[in-house]
Parts: structure tokens; C-alpha cells; sequence
């Protein structure tokens, strides 16, 4: 090395410390001390160096968090030690049983010492430090394997490139939060609307999408920011005795820590912290969903152990649904895809729990009466996580003067056919079927879904297109669409419609259960679809057969039985399946299953609940229905395995008060695969 590049290094490595310790107090500590100018003059001037003395650079130079070209894919990274999930908790009931719990186990009554801290609603992201240097970062994926996301997570400022401080381990395996935090993620918003790009539902969501591009350039864009909550494993330093003096041992390392954890001892105090921690919950900078509560000492963690993904040893308290009062400035109705009529309430919009929400569903006619509810009303709106907020109650006192009845629609919102109401049914109906675009909508969009035709590409807005635009009057037509006709829709090019066009074609080769799924017959849903195809065999013995023949079915009821023959009567119906068959929709003979094949699982009923890592919950539904087993959604008497996957909440205690027998997938997977199934082309 020259005299010269010496002196340059020298001088590039003492930027490099001065610029982390700016960033780190900036990002980090949120103290900055020098402003802004001064900091881009050293960057600048670090930049100016590297691109002279290119043998100076060094990939964890801060000049380089942000990659030049965007990757192919994610990489896959199996992670050395899962990613685990938590129970939960939903009141101080809940965690004094969680408490119980532990000292039964650990046959002592004494308190336990605790950590809590804010459950931060991100995703779990795991770094790798190789002689202190982020050397790779993964997505938790599903707890064994997830994604290497290393030049995403390179672009976040919090996260140090190289760790700080006196005892830097040979090794270290980090896991914590990436969030965005609620400022960036309006003024992420806004940009998007900007440039009439999508908006983000939630903060969760938009951190999730910033972290799966394939291109770090664009994730450098968005304000991320990490929290780091746990070791995953360690070499070459000697774990601390606390999860509390972890935490700190983290922070000594430059890495961010959540300044809100604290030690506690005792459920009640736990209860107080989680209180404490929901009245503070407007205040924070980011949003949270409960409290993490983590038994304090390494060594009672290890004595304790886990059950089936989750720790013993923690917990997560989820703060109950969200609330907010807001005016209902007007009501529509919308139709579904049986023609249901569903009341909708255009809000003054308002910000629960983080999220914007301006509708809420009031569910049907009835709901309207009981709530008493009319416009202009102030009302409190719930939401729980994904669920479609709802109107809770009319918040009376607040009754306005000019607040007026909600009319009752006389005719289809869309198709303006009489709607007929029937005493004593709570929903009413839109009668005019295919023939209101509303449900031909619905129905092209339940025929092209995921667990019926799968028709990949033909989205949502799509649909709308086809039917606004008249190109498809029936599901049939579906497949007398060409390129050209596509290609010409809104947002669709050549190669878009080629792909639309194919996904059709590939869907033709089906199976006779997703085929009945997929014609949307009342009350039909996949697991009916099912039982129909291994009962019949073939859609002619379907289509033949009465009410009575029907309802031998297991499971098929008069109520299904009379839709499914009703709908098979309709000449109209007739007529689609026909043209469907001509257009070239097949499948494979199915075998006509007698339930106790051999199968350790027929005839028994499963409850399958929480995050399946190994399957997807509809695949183990359909592999277990396939072997002649019930799946039920809901834990009794009679149910004879809960599957449990992770994050399993009521259920599993239910299962367990009831002395229901529970068993992992990987138990499930033995259970199925003591005989191979033979109608693989359900799944
Ligand atoms: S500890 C075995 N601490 O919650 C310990 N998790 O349901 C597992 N989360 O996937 C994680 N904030 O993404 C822990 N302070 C915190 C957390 C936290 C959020 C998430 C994490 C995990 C999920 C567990």
C-alpha cells in the first residue's frame, strides 16, 4: 500500500467511526449532536475517498447501505434456531394462569421476575454478526425458514452495519421488530396517493411490502426502523443471566432497544405494566398490540422449555379491539355474491388504532333496528386486527338534530330489480341473480379465486372490467376471451393478458371438487364441494340426484340439499356447465371414497387452530378431509384432535380444559401419512 492510501485509509476509517457514532445517536438514541450539514460534509468527504482509494472501502462502510441494482429473488435462509411464536394472553386472568402455570411446573409458589415490553406490530426480522459485522438478515418465515433480505435490511439506519463496544461476540444471531414507525408511514401514504400508486392499510403492511422489494433502493426510501428483542444463539461471549441485562448487553453493542422494557415481579404487576403500557399506546411513535411478557432469568426459560412453537416462558397480552367514535355520514347498500343486500356506513373518517377507517359494515336490515342507528349519528366503530370494522353503538347522547331514518332500499342498489322481503328472514335479497352485475361480479370472482378455479392475474379489478366493458356475461365466457380483448382493458399490456389468457387455460384441467366449488352453489363451501365429489364420484350423479339422495351426505343438511338440487334445475345454470365442458374444463376420475380406508383419521373429528408452519391451514384441512376426517371450526366434546400451530390462543385452552387431545403438525403429519391419500388432485 502506498504512503498515500495509508493516510487515506487512516483517514476513511476514522470518517466511518465519526459518521456511525452521528448515526448511531441520530437513529438510535433519537439524540442527534451535530446538524445535519456537518454530518452530510463528513459523508460527503468519506465518499470523495472511497472513490479515489477504492482499496479503502469496506462493505460495512455507512456510504454503503444501499445496493445498486435490484436482486432476482429472495434467497431461502433456514434459521439455526426457530423463530418461535407466542401464546396469549387477553386479560390479568389470563396472565395470573400464565403465572400458575409456571410455578406448578416449577413447583414454587414465589412470584416470578418478568420483563415486559411493548409488542410491536411488525415483522420479526433475524441479523447475523460474523466478528461484528452484519454479515446477513432474514424475514422469520414460517419459524424454520424464511428470507434473505440482507440488502433491505442493509438500507435501515438503526441497524449498525458493524457492532460498537467493548464485547463483541465471534458470533451473534439478533432477532427484533422491523417496524415503520406511524410518521413515516403517513408520509409514505402520501407519497403513494402522490403518484397514484396503492395505499397501505397499516403500518404492518407497508413494513412488510418496504422489506419484500426486490430492489434495496427502493426500501432505503422508506423509514424502517428496528427494535431488537432477543439473542437467537451466540459464540464466543458468555449469555448474560437476564433477558433484562440481554437487553442491555444488545444495547452496548449499538444495536436499538425498546427504552419501554422494565422488569417486574409478580402477575399483578404485570397486569399494571400492560394497563400502564394502553394508556401510553397513543403516545408512542409506532404502533403496538399488546405487551410481551418474558419470564426475567435465562435459566428458568431453559428449565421451562416450549410446547409445541411457543415458549413456556412468555407470553404476549393483546390489548382488546379498538375503538373510536365517529359520524355516519350516509349509508349504501352493496350486494354480494347470493345477492345478499349488506348496509355499509360511509364515515367521517377516523383513525383507529393507526388505521384510517371510513366504512364500517352494519351486517343486514336487522342490525340497523336493533342499533337504532340513522345518519349523521356519532357512533363507535370497532375494529379487531384484519377484521372489516364494524358499527359498535349509536353513542345516543350525542344524537343530532338532524340526524334521519335510513330508508329501506325498495330495489337492487345495482340492477334496480325489486327486492323482496320475506318475514322473518334477517337478510334480503337481490332475486335477479346472474342477471344483476353485482352477483355476476361476485360470482366471476369466486370462480377465479384460490381455493376454486385459481385463475392467477384475473384480480378484482379485472372482473369489474369485464363485466362493465360486457365482454363476459357468464363464467363460461371467461374462456372465449383472447389476448387482443384483454390487452385492451385498463392496465393490461400484451404480456399481461398473455398471462391472464394462460392461467385460464391451465385452470381447465381441474378437480370435480373444485369445479362444484367453484359454481358457487348456496351454501356449498369447499369441504361440502368435497363430500359431494367422493360421495357421487362423477358431476352427472350430482346433477341426478334429489334432496333425499343428497342428504345422505354426511354433513349435507335439507337446507343444502334443497340449493343444491334447486341449483342444478335452473336451465340457465345447465347451460353455463355445458358451455364450461365445452370450453375444455376437466378432471381426473374421482374415486368413490368409503370413509375407513385404512386412514387413522376417518371418521374422526380435528380442529385445526393458530399458524401451521408445514402446511397452509386449507391444505391440512383438505389432506385431512380427503382421508375421511371432519374438520370443525369450533372445540367440543366431541372433536378428538386440536391441531395446534402457533400463536394457538382459545381454542388450545378450551381443548385442554376439555381434555381434548392436542397435537402438533408434525403429529398431524404422521397421523396422516400412515397411509398415502389417493385423491391428490384435491389439494
Ligand atoms: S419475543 C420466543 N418480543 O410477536 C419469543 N416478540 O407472537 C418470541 N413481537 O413473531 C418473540 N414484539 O414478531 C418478542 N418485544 C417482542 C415483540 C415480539 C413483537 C412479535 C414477533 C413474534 C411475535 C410472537
Amino acid at each position: 500500500m502506498s504512503a498515500e492510501t495509508t493516510t487515506a485509509a487512516k483517514e476513511a476509517a476514522s470518517l466511518r467511526n465519526n459518521i456511525n457514532e452521528h448515526s448511531y445517536r441520530y437513529y438510535v438514541l433519537d439524540a442527534p449532536s451535530i446538524p445535519d450539514n456537518d454530518y452530510d460534509r463528513l459523508f460527503r468527504r468519506l465518499q470523495e475517498l472511497e472513490k479515489n482509494f477504492p482499496e479503502v472501502l469496506v462493505l460495512e462502510s455507512p456510504t454503503q447501505r444501499v445496493g445498486e441494482k435490484p436482486q432476482p429473488h429472495f434467497d431461502e435462509v433456514k434459521h439455526e434456531v426457530p423463530m418461535l411464536s407466542l401464546g396469549n394472553a387477553f386479560d390479568s386472568e389470563e396472565l395470573g394462569d400464565f403465572e400458575k402455570g409456571i410455578q406448578k411446573q416449577l413447583s414454587d409458589t414465589s412470584p416470578l421476575a418478568y420483563t415486559c415490553e411493548p409488542k410491536l406490530d411488525g415483522l420479526a426480522v433475524s441479523l447475523l454478526y460474523e466478528n461484528g459485522k452484519l454479515v446477513r438478515a432474514a424475514t422469520r418465515g414460517d419459524g424454520s425458514t424464511g428470507e434473505n433480505i440482507t440488502s433491505n435490511v442493509r438500507t435501515i439506519r438503526s441497524i449498525p452495519l458493524a457492532l460498537m463496544g467493548e464485547n463483541i461476540p465471534r458470533k451473534l444471531e439478533v432477532r427484533g421488530e422491523v417496524i415503520l414507525p406511524l410518521q413515516g408511514f403517513s408520509q409514505l401514504n402520501s407519497k403513494q396517493i402522490g403518484k397514484g400508486e396503492k395505499v397501505f392499510a397499516n403500518p404492518r403492511n407497508a413494513a412488510a411490502g418496504s422489506l419484500r422489494q426486490l430492489d434495496s433502493r427502493i426500501t432505503a426510501t422508506r423509514p424502517l426502523d428496528m427494535y431488537c428483542y432477543a439473542i437467537g444463539w451466540m459464540e464466543g461471549e458468555s449469555l448474560p443471566a437476564t433477558h433484562g441485562e440481554v437487553l442491555a448487553y444488545l444495547k452496548s453493542l449499538g444495536l436499538k432497544v425498546n427504552p419501554e422494557a422494565a422488569q417486574v415481579t409478580g402477575a399483578e404487576a404485570v397486569a399494571e405494566y400492560c394497563r400502564a403500557m394502553a394508556e401510553k399506546r397513543s403516545t408512542l411513535a409506532y404502533e403496538i398490540d399488546g405487551v410481551v411478557v418474558k419470564v426475567d432469568s435465562l435459566a428458568l426459560q431453559a428449565k421451562l422449555g416450549f410446547v409445541t412453537r411457543a415458549p413456556r416462558w412468555a407470553i404476549a397480552y393483546k390489548f382488546p379491539a379498538e375503538e373510536a367514535v365517529t359520524q355516519i355520514l350516509d349509508v349504501d347498500f352493496q350486494v354480494g355474491r347470493t345477492g345478499a343486500i349488506t348496509p355499509v356506513a360511509r364515515l367521517k373518517p377516523v383513525s383507529v388504532g393507526g388505521v384510517t377507517v371510513s366504512n364500517a359494515t352494519l351486517h343486514n336490515l336487522d342490525e340497523i333496528k336493533r342499533l337504532d342507528v340513522r345518519i349523521n349519528d356519532f357512533v363507535v366503530i370497532c375494529r379487531a386486527g384484519d377484521v372489516i370494522p364494524e358499527v359498535q353503538r349509536v353513542v345516543m347522547a350525542q344524537r343530532p338534530d338532524n340526524a334521519t331514518q335510513i330508508p329501506q332500499p325498495k330495489h337492487c342498489p345495482v340492477c334496480n330489480s325489486e327486492l323482496e322481503y320475506t318475514e322473518g328472514e334477517v337478510i334480503v335479497r337481490c332475486d335477479a341473480g346472474l342477471a344483476c352485475q353485482a352477483q355476476l361480479k361476485e360470482a366471476i370472482k369466486h370462480f377465479v379465486s384460490r381455493r376454486a378455479l385459481d385463475v392467477e392475474g384475473l384480480g378484482a379489478k379485472l372482473v369489474d372490467q369485464l363485466v362493465d366493458e360486457g365482454l363476459v356475461n357468464n363464467v363460461a365466457e371467461l374462456y372465449h376471451l383472447n389476448v387482443e380483448q384483454l390487452s385492451k382493458l385498463e392496465r393490461m399490456g400484451p404480456k399481461s393478458a398473455q398471462n391472464v389468457k394462460d392461467a385460464l387455460d391451465k385452470s381447465k384441467q381441474t378437480s370435480l371438487q373444485r369445479f362444484l366449488y367453484s359454481l358457487g352453489i348456496r351454501e356449498v363451501g369447499d369441504a361440502t364441494a368435497l363430500a359431494l365429489a367422493r360421495n357421487f364420484g362423477s358431476l352427472e350423479k350430482i346433477q341426478a340426484a334429489n334432496e333425499e339422495v343428497l342428504m345422505a351426505v354426511d354433513d349435507i343438511g335439507p337446507i343444502v340439499a334443497q340449493h343444491i338440487h334447486h341449483f342444478f334445475q335452473q336451465e340457465e345454470n345447465i347451460n353455463v356447465i355445458h358451455s364450461l365442458l365445452d370450453a375444455g374444463l376437466e378432471w381426473d376420475p374421482v374415486p368413490v371414497v368409503a370413509k375407513s380406508e385404512g386412514s387413522q383419521v376417518a371418521g374422526k373429528t380435528f380442529v385445526i387452530t393458530g399458524t401451521l408452519a408445514l402446511f397452509t391451514r386449507e391444505q391440512a384441512k383438505a389432506k385431512l378431509q380427503e382421508q375421511g376426517a371432519k374438520v370443525s371450526g369450533s372445540v367440543s366434546k366431541k372433536t378428538d384432535y386440536l391441531v395446534a400451530g402457533e400463536e394457538a390462543g382459545s381454542k388450545l385452552s378450551k381443548a385442554q380444559s376439555l381434555g381434548v387431545e392436542v397435537i402438533d403438525e408434525q403429529q398431524l403429519q404422521e397421523l396422516l401419512t400412515l397411509i398415502q391419500p389417493h385423491a391428490k388432485e384435491n389439494l
